[in-house]
């Protein structure tokens, strides 16, 4: 069975870092986001069609560097085709029942009973469907039963057809592609809506689930991750404070407060008598002397001077 990874596009509310490291090669805990992904692939799942543009050599040198156990085949688009344009790219890769995520999603969601349930209900596709408080950013699906009578896109507060959205991951027959027009093409505005004849179902899950896609739910992302037991403390810890669940890989702390949800990578180092909350440090970040960093991304090399404060901040080495 083959799984397609939607990872061409721009990660444009991730920058600065996507400036230099394509969004699905961003960490999460040390592993890049898309490894998160491959990892829960069930077993049937011998290929991984990844379809690739924003930076592709650095997703193909990883590849081709890193063994994950499956069959890895990437898909270039010269220009991003949108997420509808990207599948009909690969269609020459998918002649059966297929998986295919968005690239930045980090969830609980359990494939095999997925995969089970599109099996049960038939029809072209299955959509995993989330259920949050306020649906107005995303895309909102209704439902009669497990059945997709509807969707709509970002509705305007209060005006909702439903409290779920579209997660993201799907179960899709082979036969989508005959929906997808040539070009640039939004799976979720311009084909969903004119498929449902063909039977689309919804998928409700527990546990949890983020769109790395802001800075804000990508330390939504690691906070999940860490509460659901994926914490590690190997850090050069020198009259240092660790707070709560972090995960701290061959850090430097030195005389200062860490925690609670905080990554630090390999070379990253805090000074003395600085403070910091949830945040991550990716290879090399450094936080000087007396500084406090709350809800920040440290790119790698990414460095805090003495004395500073920041709080949501996304910061990269070349700033
Ligand atoms: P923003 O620029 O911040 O909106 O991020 P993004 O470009 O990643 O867009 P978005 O978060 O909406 O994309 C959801 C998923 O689809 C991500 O995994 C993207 O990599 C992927 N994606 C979006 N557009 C394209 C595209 O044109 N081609 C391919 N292959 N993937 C895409």
């Amino acid at each position: 069975m083959k799984a397609l990874i939607l990872a061409g596009g721009m990660g444009t509310r991730l920058r600065p870092l996507t400036f230099s490291t394509p969004k699905p090669l961003l960490p999460l805990l040390g592993r890049p986001m898309v490894m998160h992904i491959i990892d829960s692939l069930p077993g049937e799942v011998d290929t991984v069609v990844l379809a690739v543009s924003y930076m592709k050599d650095q997703l193909e040198d990883f590849f081709r560097k890193n063994d994950c156990g499956r069959r890895v085949v990437l898909v270039n688009e010269d220009e991003p085709l949108g997420t509808g344009g990207a599948i009909r790219n690969v269609r020459q890769h998918l002649d059966d029942t297929f998986f295919c995520f968005n690239g930045d999603i980090i969830s609980s969601l359990d494939l095999s009973d997925l995969l089970s349930f599109h099996k049960r209900h038939g029809g072209i596709g299955t959509l995993s469907l989330w259920q949050v408080p306020d649906p107005s950013a995303f895309g909102v699906v209704g439902l009669d039963r497990d059945r997709i009578i509807d969707f709509q896109e970002k509705p305007v507060p209060g005006r909702a057809i439903s409290d779920l959205i579209n997660a993201g991951v799907y179960v899709f027959q082979p036969e989508l592609l005959d929906h997808i027009p040539p070009g640039v093409v939004s799976l979720e505005r311009q084909v969903f809506p004119k498929i449902l004849d063909k039977g689309m179902h919804g998928y409700r899950f527990q546990g949890y689930w983020v769109d790395c896609g802001t800075p804000e739910s990508y330390l939504r992302a690691q906070s999940e991750l860490l509460e659901h037991g994926r914490s590690l403390n190997n850090a050069f810890v020198q009259g240092s404070k660790v707070i709560g669940l972090n995960y701290l890989d061959r850090a430097n702390l030195k005389g200062c407060v860490v925690g609670p949800h905080v990554c630090a990578l390999p070379g990253s180092s805090v000074a003395d008598g600085s403070v910091v909350e949830r945040s991550v440090l990716m290879e090399g970040a450094t936080v000087g002397k007396d500084c406090t960093v709350k809800d920040c991304l440290l790119g790698p090399g990414a460095k805090v001077d003495d004395g500073k404060s920041v709080q949501g901040k996304v910061l990269a080495y070349f700033q």
